[in-house]
């Protein structure tokens, strides 16, 4: 990412889950009111029309296309909140087990700890400085309310950034070595895969037995600037325009193995595209199964 100013892709990922609040019932698969107010320019000026019901139909008509004709395919909006409530999903079965600390690297504007029903729960938000500000900012000056305890720690991950971790963790009454939840969205395919390869060791290292590790992953054809795939291409494009280009991706088999070999257990993995077609089965939503659901995996994984 652009080391000077808050994560532009935070911003946009922000804005495709406020459109998706939007939704008509048969699609609502996201409820996240507090998306739009961390909304980035341009999507920002759009702010007080969000707000006003009365144009909820047409912004939701619109917005779920604007992103769609910027990159070139349809399906942005969807991947982003589908994704978005997978986890969601997770984390509160991880709750129902017991487990009380949530930890989430490249939180961006990220508003579980607000919105989800976790009362006694500790999130822990690690995230990009630049980042992080913006967040805390908006947090503040809105005056929003996280229904359980949140600490913002900065990190940049371009770095060596465990030893820093662990010191500020240390000085946080809240923290506790104990059973824990690290969720890591959207976040990898920006990171080199040295960072890549350091955050997995870190977060091996650092959790306790019975913890549990989800992320998601694009293929390693991400990786590869002269890819006759059409779809990643845009995707390559697009990221590129945003100044946070793609420098990691795997294939499934290949990261159960490097995980496996980072002392982590029970890996699964599991396409937007099968959870997109389980989600609608389950809820009866009109859902579309699009093409850009075979480039998502959902990975998860046990210390
Ligand atoms: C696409 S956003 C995803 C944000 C959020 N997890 C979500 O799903 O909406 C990418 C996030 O990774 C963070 N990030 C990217 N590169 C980073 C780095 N080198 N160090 C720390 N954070 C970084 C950004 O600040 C941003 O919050």
């Amino acid at each position: 990412m652009k080391t000077n100013r808050a994560s532009n892709t935070a911003g946009y990922t922000a804005a495709m889950r406020a459109i998706a609040n939007l939704a008509p019932e048969n699609k609502k698969i996201l409820i996240d009111p507090y998306a739009m107010e961390f909304m980035d320019f341009p999507w920002s000026l759009t702010h007080p029309l969000f707000k006003l019901k009365i144009f909820n139909p047409l912004i939701f008509q619109i917005g779920t296309k604007v992103p769609d004709f910027m990159v070139g395919f349809p399906g942005m909006t969807a991947l982003a909140s589908i994704r978005h409530r997978y986890i969601d999903e997770r984390i509160v079965a991880a709750y129902q087990q017991g487990i009380r600390q949530f930890f989430i690297l490249g939180a961006g504007y990220d508003s579980r700890a607000f919105r989800l029903p976790l009362q006694d729960a500790h999130f822990f938000e690690i995230d990009h400085p630049n980042t992080q500000a913006r967040k805390q900012d908006i947090v503040h000056k809105r005056k929003l309310q996280a229904s359980c305890s949140i600490e913002y720690i900065s990190s940049d991950f371009s770095f060596s950034w465990a030893d820093d971790l662990f010191d500020q963790l240390k000085k946080i009454d809240t923290f506790r070595q104990e059973p824990s939840m690290v969720i890591w969205e959207g976040v990898s395919c920006y990171l080199s895969p040295k960072a890549v390869s350091y955050t997995f060791k870190t977060v091996s290292h650092f959790l306790p037995q019975e913890s549990i590790f989800i992320f998601d992953v694009f293929p390693k054809e991400i990786m590869n600037p002269k890819t006759h795939n059409r779809l990643i291409k845009k995707m390559q494009f697009m990221v590129e325009r945003k100044g946070e280009p793609f420098y990691w991706g795997a294939d499934p088999d290949e990261l159960e193995q490097t995980l496996l070999n980072e002392r982590f257990s029970k890996v699964s993995s599991h396409s937007l595209f099968d959870i997109n077609n389980a989600l609608a089965k389950k809820g009866k939503y009109k859902l579309k199964p699009y093409d850009i659901f075979h480039y998502l995996n959902m990975i998860e994984c046990q210390k």
